[in-house]
Order: C-alpha cells, then sequence, then structure tokens
C-alpha cells in the first residue's frame, strides 16, 4: 500500500493508473476509520481494480464552535486498518497542500441550506469544494458514500451530474454497533451511559418505519412520538426531526406514495449524532 501526502505526486500515480486502463474506486474519508468506512473500502475493492482512499480532516466544513481542533486523528492506525480493507493507496495531505490560496467554492442552494445545513451554515458548501478537488485529484470511476450522511451523499450525486462529473456515485447503507446506534468517528466522544442511551435514536427511527408501514400518515404524531423517545437520553438536544421527501428534502405531510427519509440530528451531551431511515 503506498501513502501520499502531496498532490503533484498522486496525480503522478493516477495517470499511471489509467494508463494501464485500470479502474479506481474511491472513498473519501476524514479518518478515525470504523467498520462503517471500511465496509466501503471492501465494496469498492469487489468492483474495482484499486481502491484510492483520503484521509483528510478539512477544515473548511467545520463551523468556527465545531470540533476541528479535537476531530480524532490517528493516521497510524487508520493506515493498518485500510491495509486489511484491500487499500491500495492512501492520500492523507497536510491542510495547506489542498488550500494553498485557494479562492474558489462549489455551492449547491436550497438542498444545502436545509436540515444539518440549517444547523451547520457553510458545512456544504465545505463537503463540495473538498470532495470536488478529490475527485479531480483522484478521477475515480465509482466514488462511494455512505447512507449514514444522506443529505451529503445527495448533495454530492446532484453535484456529479449537474457538474457532468465523469464518475458514478454510490450510496450503501448504514453500518451500525450492536445497539444499533450509527457508526461514527465522534461515537469515539461519548461515554458508556451516552453510547447506551444513544441507541434511541435509531430504535426510534424502527418505530417509525413500522407506524409508515402500518399505514400511519399523521406524521406529525410520529415525529412527537420519536420527540419523547430522544428527550429520554439525558443531556440531549434535539436539532431536527423530519419525515421528508428523499429526492427534494421537502417536508411530506402526507403518504405521496414515494420513499419518505426520516432523519434525525441530535446533540447527546456535546456529541451532535445523525441517523435516518428510507420508509
Ligand atoms: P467521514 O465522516 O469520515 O465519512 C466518510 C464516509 O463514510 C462518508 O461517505 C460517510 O457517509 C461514510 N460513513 C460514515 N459512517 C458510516 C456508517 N456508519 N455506515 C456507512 N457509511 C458510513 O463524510 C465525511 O467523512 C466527509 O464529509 C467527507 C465526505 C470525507 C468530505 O470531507
Amino acid at each position: 500500500m503506498k501513502i501520499f501526502t502531496n498532490i503533484k505526486d498522486i496525480k503522478k500515480e493516477v495517470r499511471q493508473i489509467r494508463k494501464k486502463k485500470l479502474t479506481i474506486g474511491f472513498v473519501p474519508t476524514m479518518g478515525a476509520l470504523h467498520q462503517g468506512h471500511l465496509t466501503l473500502m471492501k465494496q469498492a475493492k469487489e468492483k474495482n481494480d484499486l481502491v484510492i482512499i483520503s484521509i483528510f480532516v478539512n477544515p473548511l466544513q467545520f463551523g468556527p464552535n465545531e470540533d476541528f481542533q479535537s476531530y480524532p486523528r490517528n493516521l497510524k492506525n487508520d493506515t493498518r486498518l485500510a491495509r486489511n480493507a484491500g487499500v491500495d493507496i492512501i492520500f492523507a495531505p497536510p491542510v495547506k497542500e489542498m488550500y494553498h490560496n485557494a479562492r474558489t467554492f462549489i455551492d449547491m442552494p436550497n438542498l444545502t441550506d436545509k436540515l444539518c445545513g440549517k444547523s451547520r451554515p457553510g458545512h456544504f458548501r465545505g463537503v463540495m469544494t473538498v470532495v470536488t478537488k478529490l475527485f479531480n485529484i483522484i478521477q475515480p470511476n465509482i466514488a462511494y458514500f455512505g447512507q449514514k450522511d444522506f443529505q451529503q451523499a445527495l448533495i454530492i450525486k446532484k453535484m456529479a451530474q449537474d457538474l457532468d462529473m465523469n464518475l458514478e456515485v454510490k450510496i450503501l447503507s448504514t453500518i451500525r454497533e450492536t445497539g444499533g446506534l450509527a457508526m461514527s468517528s465522534r461515537n469515539k466522544y461519548l461515554n458508556i451511559t451516552q453510547r447506551l442511551h444513544a441507541n434511541k435514536i435509531y430504535h426510534s427511527l424502527l418505530k417509525a418505519q413500522e407506524l409508515i408501514i402500518s399505514g400511519d400518515k399523521n406524521y406529525n404524531k410520529i415525529i412527537r412520538r420519536i420527540r419523547s423517545t430522544i428527550k429520554t437520553i439525558p443531556k440531549s438536544r434535539i436539532d431536527y426531526i423530519k419525515i421528508i421527501n428523499p429526492e427534494t428534502l421537502e417536508d411530506m405531510k402526507w403518504a405521496e406514495n414515494k420513499k419518505i427519509l426520516v432523519a434525525i440530528a441530535v446533540y447527546v451531551g456535546k456529541t451532535r449524532l445523525i441517523d435516518n431511515i428510507i420508509v
């Protein structure tokens, strides 16, 4: 496995891979790898000749009062995990390498200002900008994203279409802890009690799914029910609980006979957790 920290060098490597007509599967990450990330990498390995991942804690997508400084970083352990998952190349640039004098941003009004974008202004602009740069550097055939970050995956998919990017965006299902909590690098911030309580997020999504499948069309009542479950998590603060159209992220007030997205964002202590389910 090779590790690159410099754009010029990895571009040279990519040119050689392209010359050999090998396909590239790409998994962008911010590191602190867990089974959710590794599942994306294993899938990429199955479907492509080579797997490249990026490990880059992107300052552009963190707000001024967010956890950029304290975000877990462990390149040594990540390297071991990536190697075991069959990754061929890691791209782990320093911040200066990625944003040397950069002045250009990518944005998508409307989809970026809802849900997580509402409480994290500028977040998706930072995500879209870094992902575009990474796509340009790596030139993947297929890029892999997780459904856990549903809004992010939707925005990236739409961006790739809108900007005629030469790649396919694949969205894979959420990998969970045994108790149901969606795996996340930020789960490291939770203590054992918080982790146990945080399982309620997924359990309330499952309950919502059950009610929707059984024909309950009173979405406000379902949201109230989720809210009362989440409120039993000590020191929690709900950011949003939404039942929405997964294509437009607009509220759904009645069953439109389409797929329905139930999405939650909640602070447990200081840790912001998100999860969702598609019914
Ligand atoms: P990060 O949070 O490290 O996640 C990298 C990828 O792993 C994302 O596509 C995310 O949706 C996916 N992922 C995270 N937890 C998952 C889980 N439990 N199951 C399945 N997939 C999961 O998302 C980012 O980094 C950044 O915003 C990034 C796209 C790298 C841009 O900086």
